[in-house]
């Protein structure tokens, strides 16, 4: 009988070498045997392409296999992880591996989000597989279920909380009072939150993972620019506190739902009630809620970021795509037949919980009510504080209705003559 030859080995390029570029190379030297029978050939770290190859590294880290000439590591590669961020040199050089033939696994939320279908097409043209399991929600499944086990369903709706820096932020601000820029500086102390915190805190991050799971589940394409976006930093101490008096949790949500007119995507801060499940999602983790028509409601939950996380989800994709090197056949390609029309944010409906000052006097209640109804908007409840020096606090909660029409009912509260102050508007969801 003939002796089978040993699988040639897979060459592997990576590409950064940063929290996460580590944990993977180190997963990869350190787990070669389990890896290579699930892959179906050995994998082989063929180097790892950095800025400066002399800066000090994990002890894990190999100094030979440490290049700042990364186009040749990706020439010669069967698979190339990039894990370095930013656009460029990312983009041309995932551009380069799949036009070299090269399979590629990519956690670049940002660059896929913004130019996704440049890769996607190149990777189609040149029949290589393109995986990006790490760019949504770290470790969490969620890409190859969208993309793979709904493939048969009808997703209606996703409903996440994909940024878990801000998620840790608003769980500190409500479990310990701390206002925005202290519970911010926090999670910088504790590796959270980039020294610059803007891309998590203004919503970018979300909105980039919003646009790739809507792009996936509704077969549409869907860029970061098509996501109406809103950060955390409006959220005070006060509507946190607000929230948990009225049986709620603030959350920053990434939102895209499929209704007849189209799609709609969307990351903002709202109050989810504490029966929901997302609302019981602490610290720094993520979660992602999705409604299917056969499949109904479906949860998924785990560590959205760090380095040993984000790297399981890489790996993952790593198999994914040796396995097709060795058996051949190739995974799932962009998916855009549905061609849904983008719909504009003030299309969304939701509901608002407003909180204003108001001079307290008879028929100020009646006055502010009579706006509110004017503009087609319906009240849920109201709740009234106070007085104080003259002043009460009213919250009122809308029932559902139109962005819109809601925005149009706050311009008109605010210019009735006894409303001192619009304190806060959040939207309520879940
Ligand atoms: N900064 C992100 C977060 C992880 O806090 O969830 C990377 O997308």
């Amino acid at each position: 009988m003939p002796v089978p030859e040993p699988a040639r080995g897979l060459r592997v390029a990576l590409l950064g070498c940063g929290v996460v570029g580590t944990e993977v190379a180190r997963m990869l030297l350190e787990q070669g045997t389990d890896l290579a029978a699930r892959a179906g050939a050995p994998l082989e770290l063929a180097g790892i392409a950095v800025r400066d190859a002399s800066r000090p590294r994990d002890a894990a880290i190999p100094p030979a296999l440490l290049t700042e000439d990364a186009e040749s590591l990706v020439d010669g590669a069967d698979i190339v992880v990039e894990v370095m961020g930013g656009t460029e040199p990312a983009r041309a050089l995932l551009l380069r591996a799949i036009e070299g033939g090269a399979a590629v696994v990519t956690a670049n939320k940002a660059l896929l989000a913004a130019d996704g279908p440049t890769l996607y097409k190149a990777a189609d043209s040149a029949g290589v597989d393109i995986y990006y399991e790490a760019a949504v929600a770290g470790a969490i499944p969620i890409v190859r279920p969208v993309r793979e086990s709904l493939a048969g369903d009808h997703v209606r709706r996703v409903l996440g909380i994909v940024n878990g820096t801000t998620n840790y932020v608003l769980d500190q601000m409500a479990t310990t009072g701390l206002d925005l820029d202290e519970a911010v500086k926090q999670a910088q102390d504790l590796g959270y939150a980039e020294a610059d915190p803007t891309a998590d805190v203004e919503g970018y991050d979300a909105a980039a993972k919003a646009a790739i799971l809507a792009s996936l589940a509704f077969h549409t394409r869907v860029s970061a620019d098509d996501v109406a976006r809103e950060g955390i930093t409006g959220v005070t101490s006060a509507d946190v506190a607000w929230a948990a008096r009225t049986g709620h949790a603030v959350k920053l949500l990434a939102i895209a739902e499929q209704t007849g007119e189209g799609v709609s995507v969307r990351v903002h801060p709202a109050l989810v009630p504490l029966e929901h499940p997302l609302a019981g999602v602490k610290g720094a983790f993520n979660a992602i809620f999705v409604e299917a028509d056969a499949a109904g409601p479906l949860m998924f939950y785990g560590q959205g970021a760090g380095g040993r996380p984000t790297a399981s989800a890489v790996l993952g994709d790593v198999v994914s795509a040796a396995r097709h090197r060795v058996l051949g056949g190739k995974g799932p390609q962009e998916s855009i037949y549905a061609a849904r029309p983008l719909l504009p944010a003030d299309a969304a409906v939701t509901r608002y919980q407003v909180r204003l000052l108001v001079a307290d006097l008879p028929g100020v209640l009646a006055q502010v009510a009579g706006v509110v109804g004017d503009h087609g908007v319906s009240i849920d409840t109201v709740r009234q504080t106070g007085p104080s020096e003259g002043t009460a606090e009213l919250l009122l909660t809308t029932h559902a209705a139109r962005e819109a029409s809601l925005a149009a009912t706050i311009a008109a509260v605010r210019t009735l003559e006894p409303v001192r102050e619009i304190t806060s508007v959040l939207r309520v969801e879940g």
